[in-house]
């Protein structure tokens, strides 16, 4: 049966979430997966201390939209700079907070922030105490399995941080010394789940309805969280959920509606970076969407339509090469 999905005091609606992404998951590209009817994004992780120094590329990555549910991503090693990014990510409107314990980046961890976190357990919690204390919204956390195959410590961290009043936990089944490699552990996650009394989502290799049950079905977790999986497919969460919630296929959308979705987002992005930045950071999303898209079946020709359209420049060329792309189809 399916059962609806709160984090603290807050009804999220949906149980398939959709992840931070650094360079991917900013305000367009989070209004496009709204749009496409994901219930839940979150913000690119933001890095605390130059929130508050109010560095302009920063607060853009922390930007929110007013509406819908909004969840800011924090990353930083010192407890009052977190303390201060989750009241400054309330007062800009969030509605649930989350910290990174589980960038597994070298320059992240070199800082001692993201997966680092996990090896210091007692410096994890000092930081959730910041969080929890900054704000009145719900604090949730993300993190790994554990640094590395010998200190698989998630379950530990998850109990330490529902006792400092974390209010849900989101495990990415990798360790960190795996990155992005190998397959996931949704099995693991378990023992997480096993740990708290808490809402745990389980994050990894979540790329469709199949991947979303199987990982529910290992980990026993309450929602999934899909990363990758949306990069060029932003109604991925709103099709997972239809599956979670009926049994039954969504489908993915019709041409038409792919094509009506790329080109919000394409003028989302425009509007919020302006003509020049705005093309060059939907072109990754450009290339997402068309190597999405059911054609050009042929491999070489649908590479030569994304090099084509990628090297554009202005929104209108953009948005006539999309268009006449998808007519030939
Ligand atoms: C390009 C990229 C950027 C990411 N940035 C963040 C981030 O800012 N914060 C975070 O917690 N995780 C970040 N992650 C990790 C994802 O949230 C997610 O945990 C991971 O990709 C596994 O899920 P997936 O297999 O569905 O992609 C990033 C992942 C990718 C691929």
């Amino acid at each position: 049966m399916y059962e609806e999905f709160h984090i603290g005091d807050v009804a999220i609606g949906t149980r398939a979430l959709i992840a931070p992404m650094s360079g991917v998951s900013d305000l367009p590209f989070r209004r496009a997966a709204a749009r496409a009817g994901a219930r839940y994004t979150v913000t690119e992780m933001v890095a605390a201390d130059a929130l508050a120094s109010g560095r302009p590329d920063v607060v853009r990555r922390a930007a929110l939209d007013g509406k819908d549910l909004n969840v800011v991503q924090l990353v930083g090693r010192e407890a009052r700079w977190i303390g201060l990014g989750a009241q400054m990510a309330e007062e800009a409107g969030a509605d649930i907070i989350d910290l990174n314990m589980g960038c597994p980046s070298r320059e992240v961890t070199g800082v001692l922030c993201g997966a680092a976190l996990m090896r210091n357990l007692d410096h994890a919690e000092r930081l959730i105490d910041a969080a929890v204390s900054g704000t009145s919204r719900p604090v949730t956390l993300k993190m790994r399995l554990g640094w590395d195959e010998t200190s698989r410590n998630a379950p530990e961290l998850a109990l330490r941080a529902e006792q400092a009043g974390i209010k849900a936990i989101t495990v990415h089944a990798r360790t960190r010394n795996q990155f992005y490699k190998g397959t996931c552990d949704w099995h693991a996650v378990k023992a997480v789940k096993a740990a708290v009394n808490l809402p745990v989502i389980v994050n990894g290799d979540i790329v469709d309805a199949a991947s979303a049950e199987e990982a529910l079905k290992q980990s026993g977790a309450d929602a999934v969280m899909i990363g990758r999986g949306a990069c060029g497919r932003p109604w991925i969460a709103a099709g997972i959920d239809h599956y979670l919630r009926t049994g039954m296929a969504a489908g993915e959308p019709a041409l038409a509606e792919r094509l009506r979705i790329a080109l919000a987002h394409l003028a989302d992005s425009i509007a919020f970076y302006g003509e020049t930045n705005g093309v060059k950071i939907f072109r990754k999303h450009l290339a997402w969407y068309i190597e999405q898209a059911p054609w050009p079946q042929d491999v070489s020709e649908r590479r030569a339509a994304k090099a084509r359209l990628c090297r554009l420049t202005e929104a209108r060329s953009v948005e006539t090469g999309l268009q006449e792309l998808w007519r030939q189809a």
